[in-house]
């Protein structure tokens, strides 16, 4: 068996330098990698839907509580080649798992699959899963229980071909889940995707901000977050690594003193708007639940019967796109979307982020730029209007 062991880290956990890998959507490869650099992450590199650094334990805690446009937050514990089930299952018994987490944590391999020697993930999570029970086992210890939706340590195996990297999974839930939304509403924006798209478009605080179908409230909460430089994990309450047995608490909370310490008091002007009053209650909620509910000013307002603002805006939108309108419903909504836009907001820059494939033609002007990114398996585009001024007034001697 031609197995190599890359990357074997029961010390390095506790006190070295590792590889990270950071998982995001594609598309927001670029912003994740400028964030990343930011916090000081040494040798980063970008990839499909990742980035790869360089970092310690504390780093790791530190990419967890600060990263907007980060899904998940991987140390890769192994990678090594294989030529059949059983070598794979050798390769996953002979990590000294109990090095990692005590038996008594629940367990839960993800796998993504890219290979002829298996054509159904979940059997390779389930092999997986029976060499780290028997070798909790073998060690003299019960074996781990599993729990497939809420894991204490959620596991990861990506296998191309016939090469596969195991990671440990420090995040545990995916990252978008911050823990101020205790309410939804119908398809709500994934607070990664409402971050990447106002790192994508270059806002800042300087610019009033209009979020006219909020729905939830997340770009309005994301872009308060943003100003004011509150990390994204302050209201989450849960982390994979907590469970690993290099957690260092008190580390993280020097890392999260550290990170609130830096919260500003920005002045910014965010204006959330929807024309359903039940989604403006739900956004209330979540803005209250992020602390900002005073400084976000909620109404319940119909896009297409509004004014413009007074000065150059940014208006970030993602409207309905589907299942619940008819055809021609839809094409009437964007429609009324171009016009409302551009007679009632010239000077602004509006970025809309849509799966509605005639979104362009609908709108009926023409964007500045075409940005594509993935919302789960669904293609979707972000696209810029640059609202020149002098619109408004050629449209006003019009009328
Ligand atoms: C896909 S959801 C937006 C999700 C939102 N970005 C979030 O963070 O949850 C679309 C929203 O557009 C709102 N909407 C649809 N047409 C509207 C209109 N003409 N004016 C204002 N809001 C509208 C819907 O009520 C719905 O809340």
């Amino acid at each position: 068996m031609n197995n190599s062991h890359i990357n074997s880290l029961h010390n390095e956990l506790s006190n070295g330098q590792f590889q990270i890998l950071v998982r995001t959507y594609s598309g927001l490869e670029e912003v994740l990698f400028r964030e990343i650099a930011a916090l000081g992450g040494a040798e980063p590199e970008k990839l499909n839907r990742a980035v790869s650094c360089k970092g310690d334990m504390g780093f790791v805690y530190k990419l967890n509580l600060s990263l907007r446009t980060a899904v998940k937050v991987l140390v890769p514990i192994k990678q090594f080649i294989f030529h059949d089930n059983n070598s794979f299952y050798d390769a996953l018994f002979e990590i000294d798992w109990p090095a990692f987490f005590s038996h008594d944590k629940t367990i839960a391999f993800d796998s993504i699959v890219f290979s002829r020697f298996f054509d159904n993930s979940m059997f390779v999570s389930q092999l997986a899963k029976d060499a780290v029970a028997d070798r909790f086992r073998k060690a003299g210890f019960p074996r781990p229980f599993v729990d497939a939706r809420n894991p204490d340590v959620p596991l990861s195996v990506y296998i191309k071909e016939n090469e596969a990297t195991v990671y440990l999974d420090s995040s545990g839930n995916s990252l978008h889940q911050r823990g101020y939304k205790p309410e939804q509403v119908h398809a709500p924006l994934s607070e990664v995707m409402a971050a990447g798209i106002l790192k994508l478009s270059g806002w800042s605080h300087h610019f009033p901000l209009i979020d006219p179908m909020c729905g939830s409230g997340t770009f309005s909460i994301e872009a308060a977050m943003l100003a004011s430089n509150v990390p994204a994990g302050m209201f989450r309450k849960r982390f994979g690594f907590e469970h690993w047995k290099a957690y260092n608490s008190e580390l993280v909370e020097q890392i999260f003193n550290g990170l609130m310490s830096r919260i500003s008091e920005t002045p910014f002007e965010i204006k959330a708007s929807d024309r359903d009053a039940h989604a403006i209650a739900i956004a209330k909620r979540n803005a209250e639940a992020a602390q900002f509910v005073d400084e976000i000013s909620f109404s319940v307002a119909d896009f297409l019967k509004s004014s413009g603002p007074e000065r150059k805006a940014f208006i970030f939108m993602n409207p309905p796109y589907g299942e619940r309108l008819n055809p021609d419903d839809l094409a009437q909504l964007y429609n009324g979307i171009g016009t409302t836009l551009k007679h009632y907001y010239s000077g602004c820059e509006a970025w809309i982020f849509t799966a509605y494939p005639e979104a362009i033609k609908q709108i009926g002007l023409k964007p500045s730029a075409k940005i594509k990114l993935m919302n789960g398996p669904l293609e979707c585009l972000l696209l810029r209007y640059e609202l020149f001024a002098g619109k408004r007034t050629e449209f006003k001697k019009q009328n």
